[in-house]
């Protein structure tokens, strides 16, 4: 059964469920384009991250597929775009993701900093004002009393090279400072709000673009760069709180593959996700230099990361490389079966990809992949995206094309 050009696949065949077939319909009646929508709201601009979805589309499926006080789940939760529309919405949330900038900045975006924390923050933002002004010739009209912190620069691989000296040393001080802050979460705060400034002031080319480029750093930029992130942040915080219902926001720091870690008591009413894909991204180099100020360690993360574009131009042969995601997605489709309340669904946002000029229709092989893992295809619907308001940017290898797939858990297995 056909529902216009926007929808492909759908199936109906739950005869007696009425509430149930209203949901399908009013699925198919969203216009998933979201063109006007503003998608950086709230804490939504927190932090840049490639391929991160629009929030409108998980705040209609949130909407139209679970209750409020249920539990939403996303197994690939990035930056936690979801976890912040569940919030919104009153569901609890639980979010998971290998790459540990994602999941600080996940935790960061769907909680919220006590308010008794503001003059800490305060403290550390005058501080960081002092190391500033001792940059800049022009004297303060009070002079600063702010005393340096101890700082030793971070052992990290080609540093020179990434990284001006003056950048070096105010990054160093910076985390140092931060280090001194007893709040744990206030503490998170304000990592993830130097990981947000630091690919901009160091010479990685881009966001998404592993090269080196040059870039005119004057002095004190990290420093102005970092209060005005941790000014914007906090406001868009205080905005937040107003709006976010108290519900539990959770995040886990996990390859979702690797069962022993996972907590198996959990139990969740939906799962709405975007999956990575084949050969399209490569979230631990874009993230490299980030993890490696922040402590953590970017090559154990590679070798875990599920469609990395660059571990499959390393090895195989396409059949070869697509058959590898298979198996992976396999594993993690058993995964969110464990976890899923059955007759609930899961909704999984994904685009194409290219394999050495070959179109792989990614939705297609994820139905594929679910139906052997307990799930029923319910109703798989196109999206009409605008060129800049893609949930995945374009680029020749990566998706054209993007469509939200309604699986339901149909058996446990
Ligand atoms: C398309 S992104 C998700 C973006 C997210 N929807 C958002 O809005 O921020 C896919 C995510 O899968 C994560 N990932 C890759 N391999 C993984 C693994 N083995 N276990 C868990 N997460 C993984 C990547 O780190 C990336 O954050």
């Amino acid at each position: 059964m056909k529902y216009g050009n926007n929808h492909r696949n759908v199936e109906f065949d739950r005869e007696n469920d009425v509430e149930y077939k209203e949901k399908l319909l009013c699925l198919q009646k969203v216009d998933w384009s979201f063109l006007e929508s503003d998608t950086q709201y709230l804490t939504h601009n927190y932090h840049p991250y490639p391929a991160r979805f629009i929030p409108q589309i998980p705040s209609k499926l949130i909407q139209l597929l679970s209750e409020e006080g249920e539990w939403v789940f996303d197994p690939f939760c990035g930056i936690g775009t979801t976890l912040v529309e569940a919030t919104l919405l009153g569901r609890n949330c639980i979010g998971n993701d290998l790459n540990p900038i994602g999941t600080l900045v996940s935790k960061v975006k769907s909680n919220i900093v006590s308010i008794t924390d503001k003059p800490t923050l305060e403290n550390l933002i005058e501080d960081v004002q002092g190391y500033l002004d001792k940059v800049t010739d022009t004297l303060p009209l009070i002079p600063t009393l702010s005393v340096i912190p101890e700082y030793t620069l971070p052992d990290i691989p080609n540093r020179e090279h990434w990284f001006t000296p003056t950048v070096q040393e105010e990054l160093s001080i910076v985390l140092a400072r931060i280090r001194m802050v007893s709040s744990h979460f206030l503490r998170d705060f304000c990592r993830a709000a130097i990981s947000a400034i630091l690919v901009g002031v160091s010479n990685q080319a881009g966001e998404t673009r592993y090269s080196r480029k040059e870039k005119k750093i004057p002095p004190g930029t990290v420093y102005k760069r970092f209060i005005s992130k941790l000014r914007d942040m906090w406001s868009r915080m205080e905005l937040y709180r107003e709006k976010r219902q108290p519900v539990k926001a959770q995040v886990i720091n996990n390859d979702l593959r690797v069962l022993e870690d996972f907590p198996l008591n959990l139990s969740v009413q939906l799962v709405v996700t975007s999956p990575p894909y084949p050969n399209a991204f490569d979230y631990f180099l874009y993230h490299r230099h980030r993890m490696f100020w922040l402590g953590y360690d970017p090559i154990a993360v590679s070798k875990k990361e599920i469609g990395s574009h660059l571990n499959y131009q390393r090895k195989g042969t396409t059949e070869e490389n697509i058959a590898e995601f298979k198996d992976t997605m396999r594993i993690c489709f058993q995964r969110i079966n464990s976890v899923l309340e059955k007759y609930r669904f899961c909704c999984v946002v994904i685009g194409d990809s290219i394999f050495k000029k070959q179109l792989v229709e990614n939705d297609q092989l994820i139905t594929e992949i679910a139906k052997n893992c307990g799930f029923k295809l319910e109703v798989n619907l196109e999206r009409d995206i605008h060129p800049y308001k893609r949930s995945f940017s374009s680029a020749s290898r990566r998706a054209k094309s993007e469509n939200i797939v309604i699986l339901r858990k149909v058996e446990d297995v």
